[in-house]
């Protein structure tokens, strides 16, 4: 097989991408819709143009760019995120966007045919760091996500997705449903622990677990914290710190794979010598079962209720994601799994911990993807790493199962 992928090339461009809104110290503040994101996105889509590509973007900013098959299909398309967290590393989403575009530069150098068209794509706010839910942009993209509700979303600085996309300059035409592919392929770093520890190369992801965010607002009142006696007081923050200790307990009770994080916590006014008069925080809960997951929201409601009628507070919850497990294509995963077999690479199946934008298609055509290892487990994290060598398998991989998919008519 001719069609040749070029590490150093990918590795260049994940670096010049990672360059845009570099951190002191290392890692990347690339927020959905900012003016990074905007830089970002206009770097690889001067990357897809050299590539020759056709670019579309749609309603929601997603942009995608096809090179065309023999025939006049649905394309194989190749996607993730640039968007990061504000303490993101440089291979989040990036390697995945990259790793596509790379195997389609491959593919002109190699002056290939394949029967299927290939695309890659970014989607708009996977991280929903900025603004909730994650996976807005291919959720809308696919019908999963209402598009008016999300463009009318605020972000953490108040700003709406609607007019952040139209200052960025990103409000594309293309519709909702667009983007249509024949399937759907993701490389992304795991993010967890798991392939290092087993010293594996190559992670075939078989599904991606619910996801549950919330937002908890607790209402009580300020007072002096020298002259209020204990019993008269309506600590909003006593009641946000319980609400934080009982998600760990659920977490703790229901066992593996059930997670929680509190992520947010802020109690105002938030001074030495007031009680809290108002606190925030938000709770994201995740498990494979959904039924198990359903009875941690519902364990968590109750308590959170209880707490703050015992404190004489008021508490207010508010959904920011929820989205129910995803199982991906048997067979997609059953075609990473045999060819990271044969190139000789250590695999494994395994669900995926973190939410993708390949779960939003899933429902509409066979999906899948394929993990790659993270150094010490760490993502969102400014120390986030996979060396070029471990990256190299994944795009190996990816590389077969597009070719198996689009198939080549000549190079
Ligand atoms: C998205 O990156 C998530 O939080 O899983
Ligand atoms: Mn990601
Ligand atoms: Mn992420």
């Amino acid at each position: 097989m001719n069609v040749q992928i070029n590490l150093n090339r990918l590795m260049g461009r994940i670096f010049a991408l990672g360059e845009i809104g570099a951190l002191h110290g290392g890692g990347v503040k690339r927020l959905a819709l900012s003016d990074e994101d905007r830089a970002g996105r206009d770097l690889v889509i001067k990357w897809m143009e050299e590539a020759g590509l056709q670019i579309t973007t749609d309603v929601i900013g997603n942009t995608w760019g096809v090179r065309a098959g023999f025939e006049d299909a649905a394309p194989v398309i190749i996607g993730s995120h640039i968007d990061t967290v504000a303490t993101g590393g440089l291979y989040d989403g990036a390697l995945g966007v990259l790793a596509g575009l790379e195997i389609i530069q491959a593919l002109n150098d190699a002056g290939a045919v394949t029967r299927l068209p290939v695309g890659i794509a970014f989607f708009t706010n996977e991280e929903g760091a900025r603004f909730a839910p994650d996976m807005m942009g291919s959720g809308v993209a696919q019908g999963a996500l209402d598009l008016d509700e999300m463009l009318s979303v605020q972000g953490i600085d108040g700003k709406t997705v609607g007019e952040e996309l139209l200052r960025i300059g990103y409000a594309g035409k293309a519709s909702v449903l667009a983007l249509r592919p024949h399937c759907f392929l993701e490389l992304h770093i795991e993010q967890g622990p798991v392939l290092e520890a087993e010293s594996l190369a190559i992670g075939a992801v078989t599904g991606v677990q619910g996801i549950s965010w919330a937002e908890y607002v607790i209402e009580g009142q300020s007072c002096h914290a020298g002259t209020t006696p204990m019993v008269m007081r309506h600590d909003a923050g006593l009641v946000a710190a319980q609400i934080a200790v009982e998600a760990r307990a659920i977490a703790n009770d229901f066992g593996s794979p059930q997670v929680a994080t509190v992520g947010m916590f802020d109690v105002s006014p938030g001074l030495v010598n007031v009680v809290p008069e108002r606190a925030v925080l938000t709770v994201d809960l995740r498990n494979t079962c959904d039924e198990t997951l359903k009875k941690a929201e519902e364990r968590l409601n109750r308590a959170a209720e209880d707490f703050a009628v015992a404190q004489g507070c008021k508490v207010q919850r508010r959904s920011l994601a929820r989205f129910a497990p995803v199982k991906f294509d048997l067979g997609l995963v059953g075609e990473i799994e045999s060819h990271a077999k044969s190139l000789g690479y250590s695999v494994r199946l395994m669900p995926s911990g973190a939410g993708h934008d390949a779960q939003m298609f899933a429902p509409n055509c066979p999906t899948a993807m394929v993990f790659v290892p993270s150094k010490d487990g760490l993502s969102h994290n400014i120390n986030e790493f996979t060396a070029p060598e471990h990256i190299a398998p994944g795009v190996d991989v990816l590389l077969r199962v597009v070719l198996g998919q689009a198939e080549l008519v000549s190079q």
